[in-house]
């Protein structure tokens, strides 16, 4: 890659090329790229940019405020639609039916949106491996989390098509955004949602999301690909007198260069026991906790 300095030169002075004095849209997921292809398009275009950010209710603890913080001065528009994602996922148990509901109502929201601001083109944070996996057909290009739009734009941007993604990182920070987005772990679309196994209700996203909190700050200092809580149900425990039918959290702390395969982390005893004696004493749906040792293959990282 060229200087970061002569990147975002270029990347700026392509995207006014293309865009001129239209209006362009972009889904802001909070993720490295397209939070770089949001600070991009705001410094091509200014107020031309709509930079989208749904609000799923399926994302981590402070994270939808935290992005709200970082790009309300580009021009944000927030979407809060956690009771329409909660209630779109009712009864849905089976995790490719629970991917596609969330995908399908992501991208007719973001459809909304462009048309209520007349957006005419599509800023998508497309990197260099995204375009080598959709060669094989898998992914097209006007997609947004995998979703196909219907909406008709005039054309597409993509700023980091020939970066990998400690690239962007390198970009992320040349612009000055902060860690928690330069050096974010990876996080996949459909959101908590894929860490938990079977329905997903409103208790059990409170649950993993705490969770999720705990297992991030203990393991902090960890060198990893990703680390986090899954909910993978139920089991007997005591608490107090009682005999409880509590939640089981899996921690998941792999390693891994691409995701493709991982193993997972060896990560001290007294490190998980604290973890599972916070998760249990913090949070009272919980009455178990355990640690997944299983590498990729065979199973996924995640767990749907
Ligand atoms: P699996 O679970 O397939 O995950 O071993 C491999 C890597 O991909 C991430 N992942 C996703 N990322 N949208 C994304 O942007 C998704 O739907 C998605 N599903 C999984 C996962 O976190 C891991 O790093």
């Amino acid at each position: 890659m060229v200087k970061p300095e002569k990147f975002v030169e270029n990347a700026i002075q392509e995207i006014r090329n293309i865009v001129g004095d239209s209006k362009a849209i972009i889904a802001l997921s909070g993720g490295v790229d397209s939070s770089v292809c949001t600070v991009l398009g705001y410094k091509a275009i200014g107020k031309n940019l709509i930079p989208v950010f749904v609000d799923t209710g399926l994302m981590r603890l402070g994270e939808p405020e935290r992005i709200k913080e970082i790009f309300e001065d580009m021009n944000l528009v927030f979407v809060s639609a956690r009771d329409e994602f909660l209630s779109a996922l009712k009864g849905v148990e089976d995790p490719e039916e629970k991917r596609k509901v969330i995908g399908e109502l992501f991208v007719r929201i973001f459809e909304r949106i462009a048309k209520e601001y007349g957006a005419k083109y599509l800023i998508q944070g497309t990197i260099y491996p995204d375009i080598i996996e959709s060669q094989g057909g898998i992914k097209s290009h006007h997609n947004v989390g995998g979703f196909p739009i219907d909406y008709e734009f005039e054309g597409v941007v993509e700023p980091l098509r020939e970066l990998y993604k400690d690239e962007v990182r390198e970009v992320a920070r040349y612009l000055g955004l902060p860690n928690e987005i330069s050096e974010r772990m990876p996080f996949p679309g459909p959101g908590l949602a894929v860490r938990i196994v079977g329905e997903v209700t409103p208790e059990k996203v409170e649950v993993v999301r705490k969770a999720n909190a705990i297992v991030e700050e203990e393991l902090k200092d960890y060198e990893k690909w990703q680390c986090f809580a899954a909910l993978v149900g139920k089991a007997t425990g005591v608490k107090g007198d009682n005999r409880v039918w509590g939640y089981i959290i899996s921690v998941r702390a792999v390693g891994s260069r691409d995701g493709m395969t991982a193993d997972p982390l060896s990560v001290d005893y007294n490190v998980l026991r604290r973890i599972a004696l916070r998760i249990t004493g913090e949070i009272p749906e919980v009455s178990r906790v355990v640690y997944d040792i299983t590498p990729k293959p065979p199973a996924t990282i995640e767990y749907e």
